[in-house]
């Protein structure tokens, strides 16, 4: 922890070249900054494949005048209560809402809600981002 290391790294000229393209399509200030953003969503996939605690967002848009999913959709929320942290919902338009479902907990946990809620018939769009419960990606 603290302090700055510096490192260099040798490429191929071409997947240098890849590499500057990706730096500026995405918005990254330096090609170090780009490399820490890499390297820290690799560390984030590998938390979620080793099985620690981990946290994300599942972002869900469904229709509320269709009632039972809503009902479904509540039921299983409350069946996975030890990893719900937090739900935010938002009245897109007359029909569509969007909730997003803060989730915290073993990575094994959070993909059984996941795919339960996408079986939830009716539901338009459930997506997940992971991200890391431990802050210790740098
Ligand atoms: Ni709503």
């Amino acid at each position: 922890m603290g302090g700055v290391a510096r490192i260099s790294v040798s490429l191929e000229k071409a997947l240098l070249q890849r590499f500057d393209r990706l730096v500026a399509d995405e918005g990254y200030p330096t090609r170090s900054e780009a490399v820490k953003a890499l390297v820290r969503e690799a560390l984030v996939q590998k938390e979620w494949t080793k099985g620690r605690e981990v946290a994300g967002a599942i972002t869900l848009v469904y229709d509320h005048h269709k009632r039972s999913l809503v009902n479904k959709m509540l039921d299983v929320q409350h069946e996975f209560g030890e990893v719900v942290v937090a739900t935010q919902h938002v009245h897109l338009d007359h029909h569509n809402c969007l909730e997003v479902v803060a989730v915290r907990g073993r990575v094994r946990r959070i993909r059984e809600l996941v795919s339960a809620l996408k079986s939830v018939k009716g539901l338009k769009h459930c997506a997940l981002v992971m991200t890391t419960a431990a802050g210790d990606t740098g």
